[in-house]
């Protein structure tokens, strides 16, 4: 079961693990699309989120409230609120997996160079970051407690158009392709991983993130390269965000803080 199905990374990997052809996904959104089979469903609806997650096998948590300064509002009582009615509801029904779109800035006070662990404490940048570290911290305790695998994808950035749109981009994109390879190592991770934190790029030259184990762990091995497309398209005579965004957060400047600018 997909919740955010309906969103710029939902909808990739609807229709890709629909075209897969291995697996039986329901998708879930609160903007119900009849045409791809899209239910609806709203985050905070504990008896539809019951309903849904019914006899599935592994839920995959991509919906969001995009209202993430808002912290009493929508942070805690939308966001962080609705993944524990979705983590209740999974371990209810015997869910064996939740995998959940987390975000590089649950870690973005860490500086560029620092090249985090995913198990280093967390320095959220943010409150977006801050209720990333909270719902990541709620997979660890459900699984903790053996009620059931969690697993965390700090997503670098996704901009919706498969390419990089900026230099920090470079460092920490992730393609489509990349992105719905990755779900299916962690749907299909062993079973002995009952919990995991990582960081979710593409094969990116000048990675923010340590990546590389993760072939040996679930089996990703990203085709994407974010440098070689900036490359491409500076020849071609692309201008980018580095300037428009006022970003200055790439190799030239170690003390940057990860986290400057886009998501
Ligand atoms: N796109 C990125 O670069 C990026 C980077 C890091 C992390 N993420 C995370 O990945 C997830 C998906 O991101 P996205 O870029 O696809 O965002 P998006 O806004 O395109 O998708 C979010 C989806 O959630 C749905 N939604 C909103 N409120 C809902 C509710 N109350 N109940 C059910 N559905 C609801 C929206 O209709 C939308 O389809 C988010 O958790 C985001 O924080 C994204």
């Amino acid at each position: 079961m997909l919740t955010g199905a309906s969103g710029r990374i939902g909808n990739v990997i609807y229709e890709g693990l629909k075209k897969d052809g291995r697996y039986t996904v329901i998708g879930a959104d609160i903007e119900a699309n009849e045409g791809q089979g899209i239910v609806k469903m709203d985050i905070a609806d504990e008896l539809r989120l019951l309903e849904l997650t019914q006899g599935v096998d592994t839920v995959l948590h991509f919906a969001w409230i995009q209202e993430n300064e808002d912290f009493l509002g929508k942070v805690l009582s939308g966001n962080v609120s609705g993944a524990y009615k979705l983590l209740e509801a999974a371990a209810q029904n015997g869910v064996r997996r939740v995998i959940f779109a987390s975000s590089n800035h649950a870690t973005g006070y860490y500086k560029v160079d620092e090249k985090p662990d995913p198990m280093d404490p967390y320095r959220p940048d943010s409150f977006y970051g801050l209720s990333k570290c909270y719902i990541e911290l709620l997979g660890r305790l459900y699984s903790d407690q053996g009620k059931l695998s969690s697993i965390n994808i700090r997503i670098g950035n996704f901009p919706g158009d498969d390419r990089p749109h900026s230099e920090r981009a470079g460092h920490i994109w992730i393609s489509e392709r990349d992105m719905l390879q990755l779900i299916v190592c962690c749907i299909e991770a062993d079973a002995e991983i009952k919990y995991l934190n990582l960081y979710g790029t593409s094969a990116n030259s000048d990675n923010y993130y340590n990546i590389d184990y993760l072939e040996g762990l679930i089996g990703y091995k990203p085709l994407d390269d974010a440098t070689e497309l900036l490359e491409q398209a500076k020849a071609a005579g692309e201008r980018f965000a580095r300037m428009r965004q006022g970003i200055k957060a790439d190799k030239s400047d170690l003390t940057s803080y990860i986290h400057r600018s886009d998501r």
